[in-house]
């Protein structure tokens, strides 16, 4: 948000002397790789001339050991259980901060002073009402859609109204407008999608809320004679809104990568980060897991089923909220949140049968060998949906929270990637193993 007198710095690449070159032999033909070395000392072999000089390329479905770009944006250590944004430990962030602040910090590289985080919080919020006409598309939309469907269709939609805003090359100035009004009216899209999938009128956004209290005040309106959302609610989301901020290269964030990297604008870009969160094996488990969660109370809670279930790779079932590809110890924002379901539901004065569920389940998962020989933990999915719960929030939107969390990473990932000089269009390779040349033969010869 390039305000007078800030200093925003653009996005820098560090990047740290290079070690040793990694050796490699193809094909009896040996070159050096260099090996780059990042601020945490993770290491990469840089492979951008392998297949010039040796005619082979690297093979690793699901892209578990390839890294797709340099980013100073996030930084997670799976076996130290540690996520940093811009340097700074989540459990600060979630303790302290809001999530617009947490949003600057992530998109900008540095924490807002109290000006600038003043000027960006009310310029975003004069900005939530949706442009004048698009909200009578909510009523078009099948009410069996999913509001996952809605809100991915609505953001492209949104670009109809920006149109200088879907510039191929924007320039700073677009780039901040794109990111404001995305982030002003995500939480409208969002509500106005549950309030029209229900048949209910809107509840218009307020500015003199905060953002996230406006968020509630829209799904809900004003409840028991209030005028504004329960502060313990509030106080609630932002903390799952800021643990949802940002995780570096997941499924979503680089399909936001790669949508952006062929210049197709950031609405396009962030209406496919949306659609790959949707997945149950992304941001759709914190659906699954209630789900599952609930299907374990209304069959009498047998968790030795359960886990066998889990185990049993014909089953085709997974225990939900549980894994991950990076974390392999714990995942530290599922024990913020486990703690927070107590204090939570304390504070509201709710028993709910299905934390107990999920703690005993947990409890089971980490005696068993095949968890612990994956290396398997809860994950941010496990317990995030028992808060969500809590807050009147219904299942089929959660996964819709973890966007409305999202949203601020995937934008700083685009910003990033479009101000890197690695910027280039993604485009992986593969490997083929379908039939060589064979002759087309006219129908008249086929039977
Ligand atoms: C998110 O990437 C991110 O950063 C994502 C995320 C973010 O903030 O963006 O953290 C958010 O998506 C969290 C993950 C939410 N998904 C779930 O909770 C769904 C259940 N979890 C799994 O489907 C799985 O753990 C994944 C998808 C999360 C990770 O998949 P991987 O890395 O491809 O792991 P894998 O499938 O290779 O599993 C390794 C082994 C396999 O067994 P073996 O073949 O070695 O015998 O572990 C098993 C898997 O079958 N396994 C599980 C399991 N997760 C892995 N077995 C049972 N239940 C599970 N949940």
């Amino acid at each position: 948000m390039k305000q007078s007198g800030t200093i925003i710095p653009e996005v820098t690449q560090v990047k740290q002397p290079a070690l040793e070159p990694a050796k490699l032999s193809v094909g009896g033909k040996a070159i050096d790789l260099q090996v780059t070395i990042g601020t945490e000392q993770e290491k990469a072999i840089d492979i951008t001339r392998l297949r010039d000089s040796t005619g082979a390329i690297t093979l690793d479905p699901g892209l578990g050991n390839t890294g797709s770009c340099t980013s100073s944006i996030t930084f997670l250590d799976g076996e130290r259980g540690i996520l940093r944004y811009r340097g700074i430990p989540i459990e600060q962030l979630a303790e302290s901060a809001t999530y617009l602040e947490t949003s600057y910090l992530l998109i900008y590289g540095v924490l807002p002073t109290r000006r600038q985080l003043e000027q960006f919080t009310t310029t975003l919020m004069g900005r939530t009402a949706l442009p004048q006409g698009m909200e009578r598309f909510f009523d078009l939309l099948p009410k069996t859609a999913h509001p996952m469907a809605v809100l991915s269709s609505m953001v492209q939609l949104l670009s109809g109204y920006y149109p200088e805003l879907t510039n191929p090359n924007p320039t700073a100035q677009q780039i901040d407008e794109v990111i404001l009004t995305l982030l002003a009216t995500f939480p409208t899209l969002a509500a106005y999608g549950y309030r029209k999938g229900r048949g209910e009128p809107v509840v218009p956004p307020r500015k003199d809320l905060t953002y996230t209290s406006n968020y509630l005040y829209m799904m809900f309106g004003p409840q028991g004679g209030k005028p504004n959302p329960d502060e313990v609610l509030v106080q609630a989301l932002r903390q799952i809104l800021i643990l949802h901020a940002d995780h570096e290269q997941n499924c979503s964030t680089s399909t936001v990568r790669l949508v952006g990297s062929s210049r197709a604008s950031a609405f396009a870009a962030i209406s496919a980060g949306i659609g790959a969160l949707w997945g149950p094996l992304h941001g759709g488990a914190n659906q699954a897991v209630i789900e599952m969660l609930e299907e374990i109370h209304r069959s009498g809670a047998d968790f030795s089923k359960v886990l066998a279930k889990a185990k049993d790779k014909n089953s085709g079932f997974r225990l939900m909220g549980f894994g991950h590809r990076v974390y392999k110890n714990f995942d530290p924002r599922s024990r913020i949140l486990k703690a927070a379901c107590d204090k939570v539901l304390v504070r509201l004065g709710i028993q709910d049968p299905l934390l107990d569920l999920a703690k005993q389940l947990e409890e089971a998962a980490l005696k068993d060998d095949y968890f612990l020989s994956r290396k398997l933990y809860p994950n941010v999915d496990f317990y995030s949906g028992i808060i969500l719960r809590a807050l009147g929030i219904p299942t089929e939107q959660f996964t819709v929270i973890f966007a409305l969390g999202r949203l601020a990473g995937w934008l700083a990932h685009w910003r990033e990637m479009l101000l890197s000089p690695e910027f280039r269009i993604g485009r992986p390779r593969q490997i083929y193993v379908g039939p060589t040349e064979q002759k087309y033969i006219p129908i008249s010869q086929r039977d």
